[in-house]
């Protein structure tokens, strides 16, 4: 919930402008006090009565505004919020944001603003995957700014498609709580997430994977998050998009994955849900190995570090609760139990990935929960229900283990 939570959306001008009013909504649903400001561009969208209205007392547009500035003035609009919002977030917006511009309302409170600011960025895709735009957003991150979105699908563009869709408001308001702190389970909890497969280079162009999606990786840190943690998710390529309110680091290979995670540290809870690459080849090829006329090519293949098993070992800095997940095809409950002990975790979440069940990549699963204490079937379900329950049981583990 935001009960009595005030918020300040800064909407900018994109055609994703018109789901900011539904945002506002959405935003006042859950109990909070909306004001906002709109850039000169947002009111090319969207009007200021419009958005007034839904608010319940005036829309903020102009710096230099007598009445605003003798009313509230910029910096009291900057202070007096507990987190500003910027939806739609443009290009422009973000550039400007980037270099500290305060030339407009908008830039002047962001810049005035000591408070925490969730920016989500709507363009179009070129627009977003722009090198300028990528340098903005790293710097921004890096600046302490956090991000919900953006959404790949449909443009307004007719026939455009990819990446920059303005997230749903639905999830705006989830990263909004998550940032808040204020749904609270986990509130005060670190968490790490691995998710999605690794990729192992053979040369330049090949590489070994596996078929995980990142669903239910991405899916558990978007649970936590939204129960109050600082979330790391280190993820593998997956075309699943960011959570909202969590911090993301991409990898490729597992050794860069082990690297992350070690460095993610310290944390509470540290699930595992990524499906490493068990082997990788010893030397990836510096060029394309080319047909030579002598046969197909020996892969030599070395073992990867098992990161799971690294972490739940470690002597000294281990999470409280260290959480893997068993994939198996066959006899899942007995692999399952001896992964148990010999990745010396706490909890062990089993599920049968062959091929009938569409797990791998699907939307639903179906796991036992194993731990010391014995097996627990849990229900068929979505992904989101598998974490949402999985965050559930930690809450309840860690509060026990403060007692
Ligand atoms: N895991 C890991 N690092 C690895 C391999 C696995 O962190 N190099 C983690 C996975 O994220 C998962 C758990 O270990 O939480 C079990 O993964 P799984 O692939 O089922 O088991 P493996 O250890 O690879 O064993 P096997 O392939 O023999 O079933």
């Amino acid at each position: 919930m935001l009960s009595n939570r005030r918020i300040l959306l800064i909407i900018g001008g994109g055609i994703a402008a018109y789901k900011s009013l539904d945002l506002i909504r959405r935003l006042q649903d859950r109990g909070a006090r909306v004001r906002c400001i709109l850039t000169d561009a947002a009111q090319q969208f969207v009007t200021a009565l419009a958005a007034g209205t839904l608010c319940g007392e005036r829309a903020y547009t102009d710096l230099f505004d007598a009445q605003s500035e003798f009313d509230v003035g910029h910096i009291r609009l900057a202070r007096d919020t507990d987190l500003v919002v910027v939806a739609p977030a443009t290009a422009d917006l973000m550039a400007k944001i980037t270099g500290g511009h305060a030339d407009d309302l908008a830039t002047a409170v962001l810049l005035a603003t000591d408070k925490p600011i969730l920016i989500a960025p709507a363009m179009n895709p070129h627009m977003w995957a722009a090198k300028a735009t990528q340098r903005n957003l790293a710097q921004l991150k890096a600046d302490g700014f956090r991000v919900a979105g953006p959404n790949s699908g449909e443009m307004a563009e007719r026939g455009e498609a990819g990446v920059g869709r303005m997230a749903e408001p639905t999830e705006i308001v989830a990263a909004a709580e998550a940032l808040l702190h204020r749904a609270g389970a986990l509130t005060g909890k670190r968490v790490l997430v691995t998710s999605g497969p690794t990729s192992e280079p053979i040369d330049p162009v090949r590489y070994i994977a596996n078929r995980s999606s990142g669903k239910q990786g991405h899916a558990i840190a978007a649970a936590a998050a939204a129960a109050g943690a600082e979330v790391v998710l280190v993820s593998g390529p997956v075309t699943v998009p960011d959570p909202a309110g969590v911090s993301v680091v991409k990898v490729e290979t597992a050794r860069q994955m082990l690297e992350a995670v070690e460095q993610a540290l310290p944390a509470d809870v540290a699930v595992f849900a990524a499906a490493v690459a068990d082997w990788r080849p010893r030397q990836a090829s510096a060029g394309k190995i080319k047909k030579d006329g002598r046969g197909p090519p020996t892969l030599e293949l070395v073992e990867n570090p098992d990161i799971l098993a690294t972490l739940a070992h470690r002597k000294s800095g281990r999470p409280r609760l260290v959480i893997g997940f068993a994939a198996e095809t066959d006899d899942v409950l007995a692999h399952a139990k001896a992964k148990l002990k010999k990745k010396g975790c706490d909890w062990i979440l089993a599920n049968d990935v062959s091929p009938t069940t569409g797990i791998m990549g699907g939307d639903d699963n179906t796991v036992h929960l194993i731990s010391a204490a014995g097996v627990e079937a849990w229900p068929p379900q979505s992904k989101e229900g598998v974490a949402r329950m999985l965050v559930g049981r930690v809450a309840t583990e860690l509060g026990k283990k403060k007692r």
